[in-house]
């Protein structure tokens, strides 16, 4: 594999946000879907994207810390407020998944941007979701790409009378990716049950490289519609993540200098997700913080995101295929058409 020590120090230490939420315009009349946004960097999207205006869904696990999240976003934001709410989702359980697509379609009929924020890193290994994949995977991958998938419609719709390239999915990826996902990213093999690895880190980080991959393989699909589909690295961020009891303590300790306040991880986000400088053309793309295209990205997983006729190893293709296949079964009647 292929790191450049410029690509990695970029991210650990970005120069100053261009694009924050005073860049904005206002957001009124737009519809957003904000993946977990009860803590951390969503959170910090989810109160910004409502101080401009905008009708923001966020969707989470627990609807105490939804509810919760939405009762302080209301009360801290007194800016022009738009409109919040909140959609029962679980991306560990794929049977939760068709339910809350359907009671966002029954509330609305466009959708602007759909932030796949939410995600798990640490799980004890052996961990599994509840059908069964390995925690991260099923998470971080199989949910995300369910859920998108389902969305796809409404934001065909939505594009048709949007201007070119403001309609977006985002997936949310991270800077190991650079330093710890497996040689070419993740491959069926990895993930074959016998062959799963016991390191927490490397589980993560290969799920993180499955959503380079599903940004990727959507865009292919997408693009030719006007709609936007990249992925990004927020930041190295002081949210749950890293306080976590989970994370060693020594590496709690190395890592507390470059940890910044989530607010700038949702400038990240907020770039790809509404900044004019992100076009169609840039589709499948990873974005670092807070507000750039990667400098160096990895050229073996570059080489992933081709297929064997374009003279690359095809393995998000395979893991697009692999992530249909899993999730079939919850996708009800729907079809997405793509
Ligand atoms: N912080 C960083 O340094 C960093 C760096 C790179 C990438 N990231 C990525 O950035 C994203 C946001 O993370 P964060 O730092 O803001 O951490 P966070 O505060 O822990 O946020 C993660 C969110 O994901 C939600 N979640 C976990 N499992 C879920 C499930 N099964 N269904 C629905 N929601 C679920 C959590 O909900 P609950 O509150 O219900 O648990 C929580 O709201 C993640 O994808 C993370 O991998 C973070």
């Amino acid at each position: 594999m292929q790191v450049t020590m410029g690509g990695i120090l970029t991210q650990l230490f970005p120069p100053s946000p261009k694009f924050t939420d005073n860049n904005l315009p206002s957001l009124v009349g737009k519809v957003f879907i904000v993946t977990s946004a009860n803590s951390g960097v969503g959170f910090e999207v989810a109160k910004i994207l409502y101080c401009k205006g905008g009708t923001v869904y966020i969707a989470g696990r627990s609807p105490t810390k939804v509810a919760a999240a939405i009762e302080a976003i209301r009360t801290t934001s007194n800016e022009g407020p738009g409109y919040i709410k909140s959609l029962y989702l679980d991306l560990s359980d794929l049977s939760t998944i068709s339910t809350c697509v359907s009671s966002f379609l029954a509330q609305e009929t466009r959708l602007d941007v759909l932030w796949n924020n939410a995600g798990i890193g640490q799980s004890p290994a052996g961990s599994v979701s509840v059908q069964g994949h390995e925690a991260h995977m099923g998470t971080n991958c199989l949910g995300p790409f369910l859920l998108t998938k389902l969305l796809l419609p409404i934001f065909v719709q939505t594009a048709k009378s949007s201007p070119r390239g403001s309609v977006r999915v985002i997936f949310t990826s991270s800077g190991l990716v650079d330093m710890k996902a497996p040689e070419g990213g993740v491959s069926l093999t990895e993930l074959a049950p016998d062959n799963l690895s016991k390191d927490v880190v490397r589980n993560y980080s290969a799920s993180k490289a499955g959503n380079w991959f599903l940004a990727s393989e959507f865009d292919k699909r997408i693009r030719k519609e006007g709609i936007v589909c990249v992925t990004q690295n927020p930041g190295n961020l002081r949210t749950s993540g890293w306080t976590s009891d989970r994370i060693p303590w020594a590496a709690r300790k190395f890592f507390s200098p470059v940890l910044h306040e989530p607010k700038f991880g949702a400038y990240t986000e907020l770039w790809v997700g509404l900044s004019e400088d992100v076009k169609c053309e840039d589709g499948g793309r990873f974005a670092i913080p807070w507000g750039r295209w990667h400098p160096s990205p990895r050229a073996d997983i570059i080489q992933s995101l081709k297929t064997k006729e374009e003279g690359g190893t095809g393995l998000a293709a395979e893991f697009w295929g692999w992530c249909e296949e899993r999730t079939k079964e919850f996708a009800g009647n729907r079809s997405a058409g793509q």
